[in-house]
Parts: structure tokens; sequence; C-alpha cells
């Protein structure tokens, strides 16, 4: 089931916490999501089964522009389309709301989030050389004209 979080208390902001940490190795601490979410700064969509969260998406609000901060699913949850249901509900407010476009950067060798960002119809509008350690960012845009879904 996947559902766009519209309250958030400290308990929930470590749980997302921790489930950035499990996936990417890093995280933002609880305190920075919960207050971001808050002003509705950081915008989650969760997918949950029997009620615990496995993957997520996190959009930063920035002006009229939705950044993406994050979309992770966990390992074992993988290749079941549930990154394709988070972007598809991401979309979906996308294409409801006054924002001009999604952008993201996103390793070079990262092969399944490329995939997944091209398939709806995402474009490459640049490249932060060693952006991350030793591997350059390809940064990718959908401009509202853009998008199908
Ligand atoms: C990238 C990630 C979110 C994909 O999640 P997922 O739920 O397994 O993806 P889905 O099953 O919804 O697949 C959707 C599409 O993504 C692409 N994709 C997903 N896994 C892929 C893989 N292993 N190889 C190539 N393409 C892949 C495909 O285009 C796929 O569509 P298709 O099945 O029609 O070919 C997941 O691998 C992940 O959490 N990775 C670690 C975190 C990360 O790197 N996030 C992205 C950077 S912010």
């Amino acid at each position: 089931m996947i559902e766009k979080i519209n309250y958030a208390d400290y308990g929930l902001a470590k749980i997302l916490s921790d489930l950035e940490f499990e996936i990417f190795g890093t995280n933002w601490q609880p305190e920075i999501i919960l207050q971001k979410i808050i002003q509705n700064e950081f915008i989650y969509w969760i997918h949950t089964t029997n009620s615990k969260i496995n993957a997520y998406v996190a959009v930063q609000v920035i002006d009229d522009e939705l950044h993406i901060i994050g979309i992770g699913v966990k390992e074992e949850f993988r290749n079941k389309n549930i990154a394709r249901e988070l972007m598809d509900s991401l979309l979906q407010f996308f294409l409801n709301k006054d924002y001009v476009c999604i952008r993201l950067e996103v390793r070079e060798t990262n092969i399944a989030a490329i995939n997944l960002y091209k398939s709806y119809l995402f474009q490459e509008y640049g490249v932060r050389e060693n952006y991350y350690k030793n591997e350059s960012a390809v940064l990718f845009e959908l401009r509202k004209l853009n998008a199908i879904r």
C-alpha cells in the first residue's frame, strides 16, 4: 500500500531516517526530517506491508520545483514494481499541482535508478563531475509538458 505522509511525529521520522540509512548508508537526522515535513519542505510517500514501511520516495520542495532527495526500496522488496508505484504517486501529485518540474541527481553507475527515471521520460540535463566520491552525478529533470502519467 502506498500513502503520502500528511502527519509525522518523532517516531515516524526516526523510522524514515533508519530506513534511509539501511538503504543508502547515509541519512538525515530524525529531528531534521520531522521539522522539514512539518514545514512542508519534505514530502514523503511510503510503501507499507502489514504496517511496516519497506520503501519510500521523498522530495524537497524548492520554489516551484520538486527535487527527489531519495527513492529507496529495502533489498528484499525490490523488483516488485514498488518503486514504480511510488513514482506513479509522486507523478500524480506533480501533475495535479503547479510545480513546473521534478529534478534529481543520480550516480552515473546506478543503472536501476536511471532506467526507472528514463521510463518516466526524465531527460538528462547535465553531469556533476565527481559529485560523489570518485563518481559523477547525472542530473535529470521531468518538465510538466513531458510527463505522461
Ligand atoms: C532503484 C530502486 C529504487 C528500484 O526499486 P524497485 O522497486 O526494485 O524497482 P521496480 O521493481 O519498481 O522497477 C521499476 C523500473 O526500474 C528499473 N529497474 C529496477 N531495477 C532494475 C535493475 N536491477 N536493473 C535495471 N533496471 C531496473 C526498470 O526500468 C524497472 O522497470 P521494468 O521492470 O518495467 O523494466 C531500488 O533498486 C533501490 O532501492 N536501490 C537502492 C537505492 C537507490 O539507488 N535509489 C536511487 C537513487 S536516489
